[in-house]
């Protein structure tokens, strides 16, 4: 196990489209996930994509199992490992809410996405996740999948006045946790 370096926008393998999964239940698939599990809780991450640490495969993690202090009201996200997932949109209806992300260190934006969704993909053990999810849930997970298609959040900001560094937005609570 071992924890890895974040790779930072401007790397060109933030940009690929990641390779889907073929083998599951591997020794190395298992070793993926928990360097993966090991490093976005070291960086007190919300979630983590593969291609962050330089992997080119539709791997993401997500999700702590107890209520996030940046939104005390949502309900805690189930800890995943979703792998070559799928998303659909179940409402047109966007929200808009704010996000940070580990390969945009210091730096927070006001994002749209899709409110509520359904998400498919398998597990580390090629089980099926089917889930629909809505809110700050559904916002982690297209976050991260964006990850799986060469897309970090600031490509998606409509509105670049809500775009700044977390410590002038919000001064005070530097410690918030990135996605
Ligand atoms: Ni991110």
């Amino acid at each position: 196990m071992a924890i890895h370096d974040i790779l930072k926008m401007g790397d060109p393998r933030l940009l690929r489209v990641a390779q889907a999964v073929t083998a599951f239940d591997t020794p190395q698939l298992h070793d993926l996930v928990r360097d993966m599990q090991e490093t976005m809780a070291h960086a007190h991450g919300a979630g983590l994509a593969a291609p962050q640490i330089g992997v080119d495969l539709q791997v993401v993690i997500f999700g702590s199992g107890q209520v996030n202090p940046r939104y005390p009201d949502a309900p805690p996200i189930p800890v995943t490992v979703l792998i070559n997932p799928t998303l659909t949109a179940l409402d047109p209806l966007e929200s808009e809410d704010w996000e940070g992300c580990l390969s945009v260190p210091g730096l927070r934006a006001v994002v749209p996405r899709w409110q509520r969704i359904r998400y498919q993909g398998m597990d580390a053990h090629g089980l099926v996740i089917d889930r629909v999810a809505e809110g700050f849930h559904a916002r982690v997970v297209q976050h991260e999948c964006d990850h799986l298609i060469g897309k970090l959040y600031p490509m998606r900001v409509r509105d670049f006045s809500r775009f700044g560094y977390t410590d002038v937005l919000f001064p005070g609570i530097s410690a918030l946790e990135d996605d």
